[in-house]
């Protein structure tokens, strides 16, 4: 129906089903092309109330005092050489992984969908890589760790190496123009959503956030472990934008899902895991500080079955129970009354304390 709105002498003719034709062109990907921004009205309302969501959760690393952190690092007798390696190798891991994220969803993600709202929620998706990359610049900085050792880390461990390579594979041959109208390029996008998501932010992440918050709560890197719980929160609204995206690209495009493409999915979470599994032993070599590898390894058994089958693929390991079940609780900032003291408090809105729930984990 048109409308036409008389302003003085002149006739603006407004046409709603003009609006419509657009707004039903609206796609994750191959969708309406336009120079505009034109997020209204909305169809993807999830990527919306996730970006609502991150703005809430917003945190900057220098909100958290590293005081402390700092104390334990220079005593001598404090900490166990292996409790300072974990440390080393989260720093390590996680100064690349973090960059190899946010690049990836920038270049390759960002870039090829078409809806407005679906950029702008990764475009905060991208910032929240940069903060938490920031955030390890912080650490590195107030251990006073020797900057160049962690790029040594990902240049010489051969498990950070492995994990590296795993992810940066499916996103380098996505940079550059792709006919994403072919069926097995649009596999390629979602093969890019699925180990970005689920296998990388979703599960392999997790190894070290686990060990890093374990340390945490033996009152071990107060300030490290706290910037890693807001990591972590961040993390949650990560992969829920990520596994939407699938989702909704899978449902748009059921030419992609047939079961050997299920099954690749299925066989890419399978490598992940292995590689994991093999970092966790690097960072766990010793199991005298009362951290056991193999739960780590359980863990990630674990939290690997929920992504696959949030993903509607079958579980590679069916009836693996959660050796951590504290790591939720850990998550769930919303239930410490005392934890928003201080700066961040006013980065902090009514909103976000409904962000994360038990089942995240
Ligand atoms: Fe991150
Ligand atoms: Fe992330």
């Amino acid at each position: 129906m048109a409308k036409i709105y008389k302003i003085g002498n002149k006739d603006f003719l407004l046409d709603e089903q003009k609006a419509k034709e657009v707004y039903s062109a609206k796609k994750v990907i191959n969708g309406h092309e336009t120079m505009t921004f034109n997020l209204l009205p909305l169809k993807y309302t999830w990527a919306y109330d996730i970006y609502r969501n991150m703005k809430a959760n917003h945190w900057e690393p220098e909100d958290i005092s590293m005081q402390k952190d700092i104390e334990q690092w220079k005593s001598q007798d404090f900490l166990s050489d292996n409790e300072r390696w974990i440390i080393m190798m989260g720093i390590g891991y996680f100064s690349a992984a973090e960059g190899i994220v946010g690049d990836n969803i920038l270049h390759v993600v960002r870039e090829n969908v078409t809806a407005p709202e679906l950029k702008l929620v990764l475009g905060r998706h991208t910032h929240e890589e940069n903060i938490h990359a920031d955030s390890l610049l912080y650490m590195i900085s107030s251990l006073g760790i020797n900057p160049h050792e962690c790029e040594a880390m990902f240049e010489q461990i051969g498990t950070i190496k492995r994990k590296n390579s795993f992810v940066t594979k499916v996103s380098q041959s996505l940079r550059r123009d792709l006919d994403l109208t072919k069926t097995e390029n649009k596999q390629l996008f979602a093969k890019n959503l699925f180990v970005f998501g689920q296998c990388m932010e979703g599960t392999q992440f997790y190894g070290l956030f686990g060990m890093i918050l374990s340390l945490y709560r033996q009152n071990k890197f107060p300030g490290i472990g706290q910037m890693f719980r807001y990591t972590l929160r961040d993390e949650s609204n990560h992969i829920e934008l990520l596994r939407n995206l699938f989702m909704d690209l899978v449902s748009e495009n059921p030419d992609i899902w047939n079961s050997d493409f299920k099954e690749e999915l299925r066989s890419l979470m399978s490598e992940a895991i292995r590689l994991e599994k093999e970092f966790i032993d690097d960072c766990l070599p010793v199991s005298s500080i009362g951290l056991s590898p193999d739960e780590f390894k359980q863990y990630i058994d674990y939290i690997a079955n929920r992504r696959l089958k949030s993903c509607g693929l079958e579980e590679l390991t069916p009836g693996i129970t959660n050796p951590l079940p504290w790591l939720a609780e850990l998550m769930d900032i919303k239930k410490e009354q005392n934890f928003f003291e201080g700066r961040v408090t006013e980065y902090q809105k009514a909103s976000s304390l409904e962000t994360v729930d038990d089942d995240e984990l």
